[in-house]
């Protein structure tokens, strides 16, 4: 059997897991690459006395690892953008193929990335960066290959989906997201994953190699959830659904839609009861129908199963020669369909609105005349005579599906009449249909 040289560039929670993983069942594995997987360098930027590397050489810096020319397969596992594009873009002009977790670095600068591995003859693999250790990608960039496919959504931050689950059993935001960060699920930078960046990182990236469009991370709209109250959940629940942070990006005509916010999701539907740091993720082809793909999204040896799962293809090409490549995004670069990314007023959606109103006559039928007037259907709407307050009431109500902008003229209105008080609160919801 062939030996194929694998170096390990950051070795944090993914890359920790990645070696224990890689150590432990390196005969099984090599028995499914048909060749010997050998870690032969390992580099981090701090000192990593904590760890044991055994005979591995272990270095603080980082581009030992693609100056190597012993190494093969780089393994990029440092994270952030700028580093990771210079050490990505070395290993490639190296020649050595390159296995990634990093969505950020993939969603932000992919299109240059697999345009110098197209032109180098290299492979850049980034199944881990997408749903952690769940082979979505692979499902669509191969699996899911006859079909036209329509629409994409997901729960693809483990960190944001534990705080909105563990909030549901009545826990604090502040207090659930520190136990995410100790569990090592967080970001480096927490607010990724709270504000939907993280998400729409991922989001960017299936939406890309589902449709066949180029990575168009900048144009993601993303709301993050703190603003998310006990309330509002308690409420959704009443009316048969869940809050969950989903990326939603759908095909039009027009363009598509590419958008990370929190969003009601029918408890009926199996992406309900996907808690904790689960993930989950629809995709739905014109030929397969609705599919769902699920498992822990975060977490240092599930995220290390994709990581080596793209180590292993790699390690098949080197070690055959082969000139074989499934393309980055699935699509023949050429076959890529410049398709914009829909502005917001224009996505479609349904939505839950909180309007707090004065507890007097008329307010319900002026409330439904303006929905009515910009065409918004209610499909069920709920008021309670115990929740009243100083004079207001809540005033909850579930649309069908409208366009945004629809929506916002409404809510415009909602908020200029004498009859309400304070800001409307509005979640988009979706019946996955
Ligand atoms: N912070 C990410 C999450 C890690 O919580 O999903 C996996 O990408």
């Amino acid at each position: 059997m062939k030996d194929v040289s694998v170096g390990i560039c950051g070795l944090g929670t993914v890359g920790g897991g990645t070696f224990n993983v890689l150590t432990r069942n390196a005969a099984l594995i090599a028995g499914r690459a048909g060749c010997n997987i050998r870690i032969t360098r390992v580099a981090s930027r701090r000192n990593r006395d904590d760890l044991d590397f055994g005979d591995v050489p272990f270095s603080t810096e980082i581009f030992d690892v693609v100056n190597d020319p012993a190494v093969d397969v780089v393994v990029e596992l440092i994270g952030g953008y700028e580093t990771a594009r210079e050490l990505v873009l070395a290993a490639i002009r190296n020649g050595k193929h390159v296995v990634t977790a990093n969505k950020a670095l993939v969603a932000v600068h992919g299109n240059e990335i697999f345009a110098a591995a197209e032109n180098a003859g290299v492979v850049v693999a980034y199944e881990a960066g997408v749903a952690g250790g769940i082979p979505v990608m692979k499902a669509i960039r191969e699996g899911l290959a006859a079909n036209r496919i329509d629409w994409i959504a997901g729960i693809i931050n483990g960190t944001g989906n534990y705080i909105l689950t563990e909030m549901r059993a009545g826990r604090a935001f502040a207090e659930v997201l520190k136990e995410a960060q100790e569990l090592g699920y967080a970001e480096a930078d927490p607010t990724f994953d709270v504000e939907g960046i993280d998400a729409a990182h991922k989001l960017t990236i299936l939406a890309s190699a589902g449709f066949g469009v180029p990575l168009q991370f900048e144009k993601a709209f993303t709301e993050g959830i703190s603003s998310i109250t006990p309330y509002d959940i308690a409420h959704a629940e009443q009316l048969g659904y869940r809050i969950k942070h989903l990326g939603i990006a759908r095909r039009r005509d027009e363009g598509i839609e590419l958008r990370v916010h929190p969003t009601l999701v029918p408890q009926s539907h199996l992406i309900a009861q996907v808690d904790g740091v689960l993930n989950a993720v629809l995709v739905d082809g014109d030929a397969v129908g609705q599919t769902m793909y699920y498992g822990p999204g975060a977490g240092d040896e599930a995220t290390a199963s994709a990581v080596i799962a793209d180590i292993v293809d790699v390690a098949r090409i080197v070690a055959s020669g082969s000139t074989l490549r499934v393309p980055h995004l699935g699509f023949a670069p050429d076959a890529l369909e410049n398709l914009d990314v829909l502005s917001m007023e224009d996505i479609q959606s349904a939505y839950y609105l909180r309007i707090t109103a004065l507890d007097r006559p008329g307010v319900l039928a002026k409330i439904a005349s303006i929905l009515s007037e910009h065409g918004i259907n209610i499909e069920s709407i709920m008021q309670k005579e115990s929740e009243v307050q100083d004079g207001r009431i809540p005033v909850i109500i579930l649309t069908h599906t409208v366009q945004e902008r629809q929506i916002n003229r409404a809510i415009e209105e909602l908020e200029s009449l004498s009859d309400t008080d304070g800001p409307v609160v509005r979640i988009r919801a979706e019946n996955f249909n």
